[in-house]
C-alpha cells in the first residue's frame, strides 16, 4: 500500500506550528498514501491535535510544509481544504447542538454540494455504516449517547466526500462495544480509498487499527513505523522519552 515511488495523497514536510511564542511542533515529517491507515499517538500535550489542526489550515503554516498530491497547500483556508478532499472528525466532536441528526448531516451535505464535491457517499451509505444514524434522524443530536454522537461526527466528514479522513481521539470517553463498532467502520471507510489518521490514546487499538503509526512527543515525531513490527518496548520508549521508567501507573494504555 506504501509503493515505493508513489506520490502520497498527504504528506508533511518539516511542518513546525505555534501558538504565539509556543512552538508546539517541530518539523514533523509525515506520509500517508491512499487507502492506508495512519494512527498517530503520544500523550496529552505532545501536539496531535496541533499536527491535525495545522493540516486543516486551522494554524498558519508555510505552504510548503503539507502537500496533497505532491501538490503545497499548506496555510490553506479550512473549508478549501475540505473542498480538496480532507475532512476532520475534531477533538471533542463539535455537532450543532439543538439540530438533529439528519439536519447535522445536511448541512455536511449542502455544503459539499455547493463546493461541488462529489463521490459515493451519501445519507443511504452512511446509515448501512451505522444504522443508529437512520434510527435517530430526527433525534436532536444532545439527546444521543456519546458514541451515537461521534457516529454523526464521523458521518459529517464522510459527507464532505473525503481522500484524506482525519479523525481526533474518536474513541475518548466511549466503552469498549462502542468502540468497537466505531472503529468496525475503518475498513469499509478506506475500502472506498480514502486515507485515514487516527489520533488514538489507546496504544493497543492504535496498533491493531493501522498500517503505520507515529509517535510524537513534545512536537516531534520519536517513533515511526510498521504497526505490525512495532514493539511495546519501543512504543513505551517513544511515548515518554529514552530513560524513562515504564510503569504502570503512567497512563499508557
Ligand atoms: N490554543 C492554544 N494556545 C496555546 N497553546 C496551545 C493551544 N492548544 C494547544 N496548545 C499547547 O500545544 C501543545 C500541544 O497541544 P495539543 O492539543 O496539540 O496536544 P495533543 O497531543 O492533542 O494532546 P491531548 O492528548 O491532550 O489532546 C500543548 O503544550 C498545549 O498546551
Ligand atoms: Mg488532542
Amino acid at each position: 500500500m506504501t509503493a515505493a515511488g508513489s506520490t502520497p495523497v498527504l504528506s508533511t514536510h518539516g511542518l513546525v506550528a505555534r501558538y504565539g511564542d509556543f512552538q508546539a511542533l517541530y518539523g514533523i515529517d509525515t506520509e500517508l498514501h491512499q487507502g492506508e491507515a495512519v494512527a498517530l499517538i503520544g500523550a496529552n500535550g505532545a501536539g496531535k491535535s496541533t499536527f491535525l489542526r495545522a493540516i486543516m489550515g486551522l494554524l498558519p503554516v508555510s505552504r510548503d510544509m503539507v502537500r496533497l498530491d505532491g501538490e503545497p497547500v499548506g496555510g490553506t483556508q479550512t473549508d478549501r481544504m475540505v473542498r480538496k478532499g480532507v475532512a476532520i472528525v475534531p477533538e471533542g466532536r463539535r455537532l450543532f447542538v439543538g439540530m438533529s441528526v439528519e439536519d447535522n448531516l445536511r448541512v455536511a451535505m449542502d455544503q459539499a454540494a455547493r463546493a461541488g464535491a462529489s463521490g459515493g457517499w451519501s445519507l443511504e451509505r452512511l446509515h448501512q455504516l451505522f444504522p443508529i444514524l437512520k434510527e435517530k434522524a430526527r433525534t436532536p443530536v444532545q439527546s444521543l449517547s456519546g458514541g451515537q454522537q461521534q457516529m454523526v461526527a464521523i458521518g459529517r466528514a464522510l459527507l464532505c466526500q473525503p481522500r484524506v479522513l482525519l479523525c481526533d481521539e474518536i474513541s475518548l470517553g466511549l466503552a469498549p462495544k462502542v468502540i468497537r463498532e466505531i472503529y468496525a467502520a475503518l475498513p469499509e471507510i478506506r475500502a472506498v480509498g480514502t486515507a485515514v489518521i487516527v489520533v488514538e490514546q489507546d496504544v493497543g487499538l492504535a496498533q491493531s487499527a493501522s498500517d503505520r503509526l507515529y509517535c510524537m512527543l513534545e512536537g516531534r515525531v520519536t517513533l515511526a513505523g510498521r504497526s505490525a513490527d512495532i514493539t511495546r518496548d519501543r512504543i513505551a520508549e517513544a511515548y515518554f522519552g529514552a530513560g524513562h521508567h515504564v510503569g504502570a501507573d503512567h497512563g499508557m494504555v
